[in-house]
C-alpha cells in the first residue's frame, strides 16, 4: 500500500479499445482512488463500467495511457502479486465458482498463492466467518441460494488477503434481505478495516445509502465523479449518462425542496427537509 499519500490507484489519460478495428469503449479516463475509499461505479449498459474496472488489477491494459497501482503500472505486477493486492469479482459470481465445496473455493486462492496449509485454514475461516457462511462450507455451492453464492465469489478472493475489492453489479438478482446483507458487509469492511471498495452498479439506492463516492459514466467518459449525495442529485449529467437520480430526489424535486439545504437522495434525507419545511 502506498504510504506517501499517492494514490493507491490512478487511471491517467486512459484510453481502450478491444480490437484495432473496433472502437474505443473507454476515453480520456483520469482518475485516482486513495486506499480506504468506497467508490461507486454507475452508468447505464455499456457505458464501460465492467471495462474500465478490469483496468485496475491489469485484467486488460490500456491501449493508451496508464493505470497505476501503488505508483507503479498495473501490468508491471506480476500475476500473484497482484492477487494479493486486488480482488476482482466478476458480474456474475456464478463465473468464479469453480469448486466442489464452499471450503474448497475459499481455500482455492490463499493454495495458489502458496501459503502454509496453518495459513490457508486461518484465512478460510476468517473468510467464511466474515460472510457468515461457516456453517455452508461443506455444503456444495450449487447448493447455495443466489446472495449466498456472491457471499461466497467475495469470500474467496478477501481469503486472498486483498485490501482492495471490486465488486462487480454485487447486488444484482439479489432480494431485500440479500442485497442489505452483502451491501452491510462491505460498508463495515469499509469503516473497520479500511479496505478498499470499488462497486459496479445499477442499483441507485444501494450507492445512495451505503457509498461515499461516485463516478458516473456514459459513452466510455467519466461524466462526474464526487460525493455521492452531489452526484445522484445532478440531474443533467444523469440523463445524459441515461440514470434516473434516486425517487427519493425526484420526488424532492417534485416538491421544491432541492436547492438550498443539504442533497436529498435517501429517505431521512427527504424527511429531514419536509419536517424543515413544516
Ligand atoms: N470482450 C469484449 N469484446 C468486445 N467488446 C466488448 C467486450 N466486452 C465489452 N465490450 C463492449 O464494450 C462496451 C463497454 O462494455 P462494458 O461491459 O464495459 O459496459 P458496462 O458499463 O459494464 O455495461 P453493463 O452495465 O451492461 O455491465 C460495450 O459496447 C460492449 O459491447
Ligand atoms: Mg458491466
Amino acid at each position: 500500500m502506498a504510504t506517501d499519500g499517492a494514490p493507491h490507484i490512478a487511471f491517467e489519460q486512459v484510453a481502450f479499445r478491444y480490437d484495432r478495428t473496433s472502437p474505443f469503449v473507454i476515453r480520456d479516463v483520469n482518475l485516482t482512488i486513495q486506499a480506504g475509499d468506497f467508490v461507486a461505479l454507475i452508468g447505464q449498459n455499456g457505458a464501460g463500467k465492467t471495462t474500465l474496472a478490469k483496468h485496475i488489477n491489469a485484467i486488460l491494459k490500456p491501449t493508451s495511457g496508464r493505470v497505476l497501482v501503488d505508483g507503479r503500472e498495473s501490468h508491471a505486477y506480476k500475476r500473484l502479486e497482484m492477487a494479493r493486492l486486488i480482488g476482482y469479482c466478476y458480474q456474475n459470481p456464478d463465473h468464479q465458482i469453480f469448486s466442489q465445496t464452499v471450503e474448497a473455493e475459499v481455500e482455492y486462492g490463499p493454495k495458489a498463492l502458496g501459503n502454509s496449509p496453518e495459513k490457508v485454514k486461518e484465512q478460510t475461516d476468517a473468510a467464511l466467518e466474515l460472510v457468515e457462511l461457516t456453517h455452508r462450507r461443506k455444503v456444495h455451492p450449487s447448493m447455495l441460494g443466489r446472495g449466498e453464492r456472491q457471499r461466497l465469489a467475495v469470500a474467496s478472493i478477501l481469503a486472498m488477503g486483498v485490501s482492495t475489492l471490486v465488486v462487480d453489479e454485487p447486488t444484482t438478482g439479489l432480494d431485500y434481505t440479500g442485497v442489505t446483507r452483502i451491501m452491510d458487509l462491505l460498508a463495515s469492511w469499509s469503516r473497520q478495516f479500511k479496505t478498499t471498495i470499488i462497486i459496479i452498479t445499477h442499483d441507485i439506492p444501494v450507492v445512495a445509502d451505503y457509498v461515499d463516492r461516485t463516478i458516473l459514466m456514459a459513452e466510455g467518459q467519466v461524466l462526474l465523479d464526487g460525493p455521492t449525495p452531489e452526484v445522484l442529485q445532478s440531474f443533467d449529467p444523469l440523463a445524459r449518462a441515461a440514470v434516473r437520480p434516486p425517487q427519493v430526489t425526484r420526488v424532492a424535486r417534485a416538491l421544491d425542496l432541492l436547492g438550498g439545504g443539504p442533497p436529498i437522495v435517501r429517505v431521512p434525507d427527504l424527511a429531514w427537509a419536509l419536517m424543515q419545511r413544516h
